[in-house]
């Protein structure tokens, strides 16, 4: 059987998943599902990482040990996946002693081998990247990857002999020019590596919270050293060599094009250094962006996947990312493109076929597959096409298209439906045999479609097959499944239930109206075009915390609905921040976002000011968040 071992980053443990994360996580999904349709044996793995001192610093922030903040967010990962229904086989966290076993032989290996050594780095540490930069490297003083402010360091440290591995590493490109993928962060990382490499600093002395060195424990190993390594580890290295011996090396590695040179450059090096099989591919992706920024949790615009799971279910927000997925460059989120795109595509087209099929079945056939002779349909070599081209789309994780080639067979479909007319030839008995034909050809191509796209909304897949009453699940079948005809006549059809129903936008999300009136020229006065343009919503405080070194700010977190907004507000003064939590407040979604104390604020509540001292206006019953204030 051929082995699929494929991998997403492990995530940092300093703040909650966001969409960015789950984007990945899905794909990577989509990916492992993909291969298992084939028949390989899929090994997929997941995790997170936990230490360094980007989570040094945030446990500290919050009062905790690293361990202890680590084994809070751990499960919000964990669950997240569980709900979202990733098939991960395993989930690794770098705090767990399979894999400080496996990063201290690596080590060791690298050690042995003669690329370790005893010097000492001056230069600067972005804590946020967690990455050595030279002076030459950063741009007007800060960060060149996310232009934060650098801290200068001055330590003794383990270095890795990265320099000596230029030539092999581009030879190792040279020789798999599909190594990185899509093929132009490929070039990236050849003329960097072309550029000259230095050696790599790889532990700290400073820091505790990390893996020590082997052959000196006053040093901890450098977190990308360690964490890298997990895809490795993971297999049991070095441990259980059947396990580590079936999977490794890595068919794929997915990541975002943030941590590109970690995993193209670095980690083969190690591996190289250690004398272990380079990981076979690496697939990068873009972002996704809001307003054109990239969506992260330090610029404080993360879209949260919970609220969306509320509103599209989980298959709907799967959908959404495999289908606008930006592989090659970025994609803009917006509420209005998910809503769109979950409405017209799975309520409108799939789940509209799938109740028609189902409903004509139950009324025409006794609720019974049709007996047929044998049965053909316009529609059934374009099907037998996609299904052919799952290979092609997978090698090349071209998802998207799969989906909108799907699509139009689910749109021929339907037309053939609506022109064959089932409901005008069951009312004739001459035309009975026709009206079966045309039931059948619907729901086997219906069967086919679920299973082409099971992959990607495997929940919804399975719901498909089970109610036109098939036994096996969508998720787990195989390519032979998919074989035309295969739809078993004289089968019972399951209970008949909706599959998606239509999404209606909460109202604070629909597209302002535009205004009949004409705009009034009177500049006195605020129009209700002013007025609209503030976007006043309710949103629910979700956490609150003082901003270091001031009295009157507090950061908030405020769920509007769709998305949840990080704002600076002056109330501090007159409301602690855990009596604050839970509350329903007026905000205006609209302003620019501006900084407050080098704190990104994104909106402003609304509050009466008595004496200057304010009071926070809010609804006088609860509502659902995001509505819109008029
Ligand atoms: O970098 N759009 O972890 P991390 C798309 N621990 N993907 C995004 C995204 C966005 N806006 N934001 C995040 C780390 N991602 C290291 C990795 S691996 C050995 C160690 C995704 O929590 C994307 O996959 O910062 C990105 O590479 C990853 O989350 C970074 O997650
Ligand atoms: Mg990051």
């Amino acid at each position: 059987m051929t082995k699929f071992y494929v991998t997403t980053p492990i995530y940092y443990i300093n703040g909650l998943p966001h969409i960015g994360h789950v984007f990945t996580t899905v794909l990577s999904d989509a990916i492992a599902r993909y291969h298992r349709l084939l028949g390989h044996d899929v090994f997929f793995l997941t995790g997170t990482d936990e230490h360094g001192q980007k989570a040094e610093k945030a446990a500290r922030e919050v009062g905790v040990s690293p361990q202890e903040l680590a084994d809070r967010i751990v499960p919000s990962f964990r669950d997240l996946w569980k709900q979202l229904n990733i098939s991960n086989t395993d989930f690794i966290r770098t705090t767990e002693e399979r894999h400080r076993r496996g990063v201290a032989e690596i080590f060791h290996r690298s050690h042995a081998n003669g690329d370790i050594y005893l010097g000492a780095y001056e230069g600067w540490y972005c804590t946020f990247d967690e990455n050595f930069l030279t002076e030459g490297q950063l741009v007007n003083g800060n960060c060149p990857d996310c232009h934060r402010p650098v801290e200068k360091i001055k330590e003794e440290s383990y270095f890795f002999r990265l320099s000596k591995y230029q030539e092999p590493l581009l030879k190792y490109y040279r020789e798999n020019s599909d190594f990185i993928v899509p093929h132009s962060r490929s070039n990236e990382v050849i003329s960097f590596v072309e550029s000259g490499l230095r050696d790599l600093s790889v532990s700290r002395v400073k820091l505790k919270w990390g893996i020590p060195v082997p052959i000196d424990s006053s040093h901890v190993i450098y977190v990308w050293f360690d964490a890298l390594s997990n895809y490795v580890t993971a297999t049991g290295f070095p441990d259980n060599q059947q396990l580590y011996q079936s999977y490794w090396p890595a068919d794929l590695h997915v990541i975002g094009k943030d941590i590109v040179r970690f995993h193209c450059v670095y980690w083969p090096a190690f591996l190289l250094s250690a004398a272990l099989p380079l990981p076979k591919q690496v697939l990068v992706h873009g972002w996704w962006l809001k307003e054109d920024e990239k969506i992260s949790k330090s610029r404080g615009n993360v879209v949260d996947p919970h609220s969306l799971i509320k509103t599209f279910g989980v298959d709907g927000l799967r959908y959404f990312l495999i289908r606008e997925a930006p592989i090659e460059g970025d994609s803009n989120y917006s509420f209005e493109t998910i809503l769109r795109r979950v409405n017209s595509d799975l309520a409108n087209d799939l789940g509209n076929l799938s109740s028609r099929v189902l409903t004509m079945i139950e009324r025409y056939s006794s609720g019974k597959i049709p007996e047929i002779a044998q049965s053909n349909a316009p529609f059934r070599s374009s099907l037998e096409d996609v299904v052919a081209r799952i290979p092609e789309y997978t090698a090349a994780f071209t998802f998207s298209r799969l989906l909108v080639d799907v699509w139009s067979v689910v749109n021929s479909i339907n037309r053939y439906i609506v022109e064959e007319q089932p409901w005008v030839l069951a009312k004739d008995p001459a035309s009975q045999q026709r009206l079966q034909q045309v039931l059948y050809n619907s729901c086997e191509g219906l069967r086919i479609i679920a299973g082409l796209v099971a992959p990607v909304i495997p929940q919804s897949a399975d719901l498909i097959w089970q109610q036109i009453g098939i036994s096996k699940r969508a998720s787990e079948a195989n390519i032979g499944d998919l074989k035309w005809g295969e739809l078993s006549p004289g089968t019972p059809i399951g209970k008949i239930t909706p599959i998606f129903p239509r999404i209606e936008a909460p109202a604070a999300e629909t597209v302002p109206q535009k205004p009949a009136e004409k705009k009034q020229d009177d500049s006195s006065h605020a129009t209700i075009e002013d007025f609209q343009k503030l976007g006043l919503k309710v949103g629910e405080i979700k956490n609150a915390e003082k901003i270091s070194g001031s009295k009157k700010l507090l950061k908030l977190s405020v769920d509007l609905g769709s998305e949840t907004r990080q704002l600076v507000a002056g109330i501090a003064e007159v409301y602690a921040p855990e009596d604050l939590i839970g509350k329903q407040v007026i905000v205006v979604s609209n302003l620019k976002p501006t900084r407050i104390m080098g704190v990104e604020s994104n909106g402003m509540v609304l509050a009466a000011s008595i004496d200057g001292k304010p009071v926070l206006a809010s609804v006088s019953q609860k509502v659902p968040n995001g509505t819109i204030v008029k």
